[in-house]
Parts: C-alpha cells; sequence; structure tokens
C-alpha cells in the first residue's frame, strides 16, 4: 500500500501488529496517575471508541498498560510506519489544495526532527500535544484526504469530531484545544482529563499545526537579546564579549544558544536533558558541550577575555550554574530563564539535586515530594539570580512563567511593594512597547513545495517589499524594520530549517500584507508553488495572556479574554483556511487563551482578497486594544491605520491628566 492509499485507510480495519516500545526516541515523562478506578474504566472505553468492537477485546489490555505505564492512552500501536515528515503537497491524497496544506503542516508537526515526542504526539513544550493519541491522527488524516472545499473540519483537542458542510470562504478546519468551562482549568483538570482522553494541552502552534521549528524562536530570541543589549548599552556598544546565562535546550529553549551566536555574544545554555543537549549539537545549534562546572567557569572566562561570539550547552541543572558563578564571581551580563515552568509539576522544571530518572520517578510516584523538590530549587535559583542581579546584571522572565513559580513557591521574587515582581517580563520592556504596539509581529510562511529554491525566491520577494516599505516608514518603526531586514539577508545563512521550508520575520499589518500579495502574486505567474501562512500566536492579537504576550497592558483588562477569542472568530469568517484558539500555551493551562490561523495562498484572486481582508484585522485587532489600553506605541499605530484604511474606524481613549488626581483624591 502506497502513501496516499495508507493515509485514505484511515483506522485500518485490521489492527497492525503491536509495536515495541521505541527506545531510541526522547519519549514524554510519565503522566501523573490521577485518575481513581473508575475514571480508568471510562478512559478506556474512551480509547476504544475508535475502534470496531470486534478489537476491543484485544485492545483493552494493552490500553490499560499504556494508562498504568505512561499515564495516557498514546495508541502506540497505531502509529503509521511511513516517515513522518511535511512531503511536497502535490504528495498528500486529496480534493483540496488547502486541506493537503493542513496535512503537510501536521505531518511537519509530528516530524521526529521537529516534535520534542514524537511517540506521544508531542511537538514542544513538554505537553504540546497535536494529538491525544495515534487513532486521532489516522482518522483527522482521512478526513482531510476526503473532503471538499464546501466542507469544515471540526477538532476538539485533537478529535476529529467531524467534516460539516460549510461554504468555500469558511475555514477548512476549525480547532479547539484545551478550551473548558473556566473554574475546571486548574494545572490538575488538565491531569485528568487528558488522562480521560477528552482534552488536550495545544500549546500554541502545537495544537494548530503551525510549528516551523526552532526557527520562530530563533528569530524572536534575536530580536529580544539584541535589544536586551541595547538596554544594558552603556555607550552604544554591542553584545561582544558579554555573558547570557540560560536554560532549556528543548524545543523553543534550544534555539537561545543559537540567537546568542547571531546577536553576537557569550552564551550559557544548562541543559538537563542529555537527548535534547545532543539534538541540538548535532544540529549545530549550539557550538559546545561541558558537563564539569570547573571547566566550564574557564572556558567562560577564556571567551570573556578573547571577545568571542560562542554558545555552550552546560549538561547540567541551571541552578548550579547561577550559584557557582556567584561562587566564582563570573559576571552575567544579561540573564533569563526557558525551563518549561508553565508544567512544573510534570516535567518542565527538573529540580537541582536529582539526577534526571530521580526527579522523573520521583514526579510520578511521589508526587507531592516532587512539587517541595521544585519549590525549593526555584527558590535557590532565584537567591543566586538576585545576587547577580545586585552586581548589575539584566535579567528577564521568557515567557515561561518562571517569575510566576517563584513567586508561587515563596521565593524572594516581588518587588518592594509586594505585587509586582522585582524583574520584568521581557514582553513589558521589551516585545510590547518595540513590537507588538506597533503591530510586528511572528509572521511566518511555508513553501508547500518543499523546495529550497521557493524558500530563496520568498526571501528575495520578502526582502524587496521590506526594503520599499522601509523608505517611507515613519521613525517610530525603523528599527524593526532595519533589524528584519538584517535578519532575512542572513536568514538563508544561518541555515535555520529544521523541518518545512518555511521562513519567520516581524512584520506589521502593512509589512504582512504586502508580502503576502507579492507571493500570491508570485504563485499566480508560476515563479513558485503553493505557499502557506501563518504566525505563532504569540503576537500583537493572538494572545491574552496577563505574564506575557499582554504583561504590559495596564488598564486592568490583562485579566481578560476578549482579544484573543474577537480574533479568532474575525479571521474565521475574513478568510482564514484554518483558524484555532487555545486554553494553554507558553505560561500554562488556565494562564492563557491564544489563538492562530493558517492561510494557503493558491495565486488567485479569491486568495488576494482573502489575504488583505484577513491579515489586517488579524494585526489591527490587537492595535485597537493595545490602543485602548492608552499604549502610545499603539495609538500611534491605530492613527495611522485609520489613515491607511477609511473603513477602520478605533475608538481612541482620552488621556487624564494625572494631576486630576492629585487634586481630586
Ligand atoms: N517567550 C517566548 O517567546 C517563549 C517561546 C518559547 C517558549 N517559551 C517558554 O519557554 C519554556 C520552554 O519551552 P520549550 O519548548 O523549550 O520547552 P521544552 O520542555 O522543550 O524545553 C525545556 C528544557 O528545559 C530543561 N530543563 C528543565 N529544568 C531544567 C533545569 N532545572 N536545568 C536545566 N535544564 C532544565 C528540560 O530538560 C527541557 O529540555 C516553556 O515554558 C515555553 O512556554 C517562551
Amino acid at each position: 500500500m502506497d502513501f496516499k492509499a495508507k493515509i485514505l485507510q484511515g483506522i485500518p480495519s485490521e489492527l497492525p501488529p503491536k509495536k515495541e516500545y521505541d527506545t531510541s526516541v526522547n519519549h514524554a515523562p510519565k503522566r501523573k496517575a490521577i485518575l481513581n478506578a473508575e475514571e480508568k474504566q471510562l478512559a478506556l472505553q474512551n480509547a476504544l471508541r475508535y475502534f470496531e468492537e470486534k478489537h476491543h477485546q484485544e485492545l483493552l489490555p494493552e490500553f490499560k498498560e499504556e494508562l498504568e505505564k505512561y499515564g495516557r492512552i498514546y495508541m502506540y500501536r497505531l502509529k503509521p510506519d511511513y516517515d513522518m515528515y511535511a512531503r511536497n503537497i502535490e504528495e498528500y491524497p486529496g480534493n483540496s489544495t488547502q486541506a493537503k496544506g493542513i496535512m503537510l503542516m501536521i505531518q511537519n508537526n509530528l516530524d521526529p526532527k521537529v516534535a520534542q515526542h514524537p511517540d506521544e504526539l508531542i511537538t514542544y513544550g513538554g505537553n504540546g500535544a497535536v494529538f491525544q493519541n495515534w487513532a486521532q491522527y489516522l482518522l483527522t488524516m482521512q478526513y482531510l484526504a476526503e473532503m471538499e472545499n464546501d466542507q469544515t473540519l471540526v477538532m476538539y483537542s485533537g478529535h476529529p469530531m467531524g467534516v460539516f458542510p460549510s461554504h468555500e470562504n469558511a475555514p477548512r478546519v476549525v480547532v479547539t484545544n484545551g478550551m473548558m468551562i473556566p473554574n475546571y482549568s486548574k494545572p490538575d483538570d488538565w491531569e485528568k482529563f487528558n488522562a480521560l482522553g477528552v482534552t488536550q494541552y495545544g500549546q500554541m502552534t502545537a495544537g494548530s499545526y503551525m510549528y516551523i521549528g526552532p526557527q520562530g524562536i530563533v528569530h524572536g530570541t534575536t530580536i529580544t537579546v539584541l535589544n536586551a543589549g541595547r538596554k544594558i548599552s552603556k555607550s552604544g556598544e554591542g553584545l561582544e564579549g558579554k555573558l547570557f546565562v540560560t536554560s532549556g535546550l528543548g524545543g523553543m529553549s534550544g534555539a537561545q544558544p543559537k540567537a546568542g551566536n547571531i546577536a553576537g555574544c557569550i552564551t550559557v545554555c544548562a541543559e538537563v536533558n542529555p537527548k535534547a543537549t545532543e539534538t541540538r549539537h548535532s544540529q549545530g545549534w549550539v557550538d559546545e558541550v561541558i558537563s564539569d562546572l570547573e571547566k566550564l567557569a574557564k572556558r567562560v572566562q577564556e571567551a570573556k577575555a578573547k571577545k568571542e561570539i560562542v554558545s555552550i550547552a552546560f549538561q547540567g541543572n541551571i541552578v548550579d550554574v547561577w550559584e557557582y558563578f556567584e561562587k566564582e564571581n563570573i559576571y552575567i551580563d544579561l540573564g533569563s530563564d526557558q525551563t518549561s515552568l508553565h508544567n512544573p509539576w510534570a516535567g518542565g522544571y527538573y529540580p537541582v539535586g536529582l539526577s534526571l530518572e530521580e526527579a522523573n520517578t520521583m514526579m510520578a510516584e511521589e508526587p507531592e515530594k516532587f512539587k517541595k523538590k521544585v519549590q525549593e530549587s526555584l527558590k535557590r535559583q532565584t537567591a543566586a539570580i538576585n545576587k547577580h542581579t545586585a552586581k548589575g546584571t539584566y535579567f528577564f522572565d521568557y515567557g515561561n512563567a518562571f517569575l510566576l513559580e517563584a513567586s508561587r513557591a515563596g521565593a524572594d521574587i516581588l518587588a518592594e511593594n509586594g505585587k509586582n515582581f522585582k524583574y520584568p517580563s521581557y514582553v513589558q520592556d521589551i516585545m510590547g512597547p518595540m513590537c507588538f504596539d506597533y503591530g510586528f509581529g511572528p509572521f511566518r510562511w511555508v513553501c508547500a513545495s518543499g523546495k529550497e529554491d521557493d524558500l530563496d525566491k520568498t526571501d528575495k520577494i520578502a526582502t524587496q517589499v521590506l526594503e520599499e516599505l522601509k523608505k517611507n516608514s515613519p521613525e517610530e518603526i525603523q528599527q524593526q524594520m532595519a533589524d528584519n531586514i538584517q535578519w532575512i539577508k542572513g536568514a538563508r545563512e544561518n541555515k535555520l530549517v529544521v523541518g518545512s521550508k518555511a521562513r519567520i520575520l516581524y512584520a506589521d499589518a502593512e509589512g504582512r500584507m504586502k508580502i503576502a500579495k507579492a507571493f500570491n502574486d508570485a504563485i499566480g505567474n508560476g515563479e513558485i508553488g503553493t505557499v502557506i501562512l501563518g504566525r505563532d500566536h504569540h503576537d500583537v492579537s493572538g494572545t491574552d495572556s496577563p505574564y506575557r504576550e499582554t504583561s504590559n497592558i495596564y488598564d486592568g483588562s490583562q485579566f481578560t479574554a476578549d482579544m484573543a477569542i474577537q480574533n479568532v472568530i474575525g479571521d474565521s469568517f475574513r478568510g482564514a483556511t484554518w483558524v484555532s484558539i487555545h486554553n494553554g500555551g507558553g505560561v500554562g493551562w488556565g494562564e492563557v487563551i491564544n489563538g492562530g490561523f493558517g492561510m494557503i495562498l493558491e495565486g488567485n484572486k479569491a486568495s488576494e482578497e482573502r489575504l488583505k481582508s484577513m491579515l489586517f484585522w488579524d494585526v489591527n485587532n490587537g492595535i485597537a486594544r493595545r490602543s485602548w489600553a492608552r499604549n502610545k506605541e499603539a495609538v500611534f499605530a491605530a492613527k495611522r491605520a485609520m489613515q491607511m484604511e477609511p473603513k477602520l474606524k478605533v475608538t481612541i481613549p482620552n488621556l487624564v491628566d494625572p494631576a486630576l488626581f492629585d487634586t481630586n483624591t
């Protein structure tokens, strides 16, 4: 049976043989055993409903074993034997180019070169799932291969509920992930309802099929490190010879050393999991690996003396690095953290003093004890960071809920007013005022032909568009334009592509629309093949997250989620090919609502209309909200957008003179 036939077959009516547990891949940690006997039975019933009754006898003990051993039912046996990667769009079976493009993106998210725990269908972030089990994957691919352009596939947290009649301008797929009744959105609710097989944590671009490997985050991190460097620069000097200390070489965090190299500093990035270190080292994302603290300190001193641009993985715990560098008086210029603290009790954060294996066993068998260890470790880490910042280190939270979890652990992390944190989030200080409020965010595209040549051509097109736009851009956004033109020109040399032929850059609404239009024209002329547009959810409008994307909203509305919901609804009727809305992503379940879209450009008039209508809304929704929150950069951007588009009318806030309160209160 060839690849197309296997996709069209869906869940096979004859079961494939049981599979051996593959020890060569990086597996998800065993999840917390949270279900009681009755609930376990419910989880098994839920799993078996994907299969004809004749298979239940055979599958029941197997699924029971998976649930006991791994805390979840992944249905390993159903994992297909064909290679998992983003193929040329032409290789997918089907009646709809749009649906084929979505299949390509799904396979990319599950590609073992891209995905963190491919056998458990986890793309990144420890628990960022594309599907809950392999039956859902098979069924979804079959639906996509069979559907037409007047149908919409409805995805409930990885489960394909079905294909419903719609119309050509409707999305082909609508995805919801982890949407809960608000009172059922605590971390243990995820554990329980995910174990039951009725919800999943979609992260941001995992459950929405828009992950492009660590390239996306390399770009964002490069911009962040560059701008953080500008913040600490005393006399306009760059980052040469300066030290950046952080942690995590996982799905997203693995981009940090590469970004450090592009930004031009010395990076030390600690990672406890040797498999993650090895992956990033073999991919060339980190230059050197050192597992001895004394050697690490020596190497760093040498790099500082020579002002080398180098990235070093420390094979071990980040807490040890902060403490050792303090003892040895090694000055750290920039500090951050990218352990997966959005998921602190289930393998996102490994406490100091325990080996990886000890920690994995303890989190499954003695969860309360493990929780205490994590909290103690966070307290130690914070204490060491505080000592460094007292000497001048600039520390920022990198959107992984470090400050939040450290405060919950009782660490000394609150500012003197007892309310705010001692340290800013990178969005408050950098990304918010410098990027999002002006509409700049992580626009991305994938060349669906899989050809390197197409990617090169799109890079050139995007560069031309941005250079042209920069000529007439206002001064306020010149730095952003310049950083991104420089980025796109160097993107090829940086060899950032893992998986699909994808590219990212930060652009505002005008930039995104003009680049997309130029791609659509080039597809129409036959210069390039189909292009898939999208973005990270970590953007201007897509995400309401009070400690991250909307942490620089100060009118109290950072705890509302209207913007993200409005965004996904607005995208869906303005021409997105697929839309998604998630609970959880980045900072944790219950802490954020985030959404995204995908749009297939087919080089025709319909694509042109869709891209203009949808991309304009997709950015300006957030600008309007940020502007209403009195962010002056967003007020500027909203007024500029209204000048460009007479049909746009945004409610602009009236500012109150603070002196009024001095005399009246
Ligand atoms: N701000 C952003 O733009 C942004 C982007 C991406 C990710 N994030 C957040 O950063 C976090 C990391 O994301 P990811 O995709 O890399 O997750 P990941 O789980 O793939 O990687 C985290 C890595 O940290 C390692 N780790 C855990 N505890 C450690 C410790 N004490 N010392 C050293 N290493 C340790 C883990 O082994 C793992 O490999 C997440 O919370 C994510 O939401 C933020």
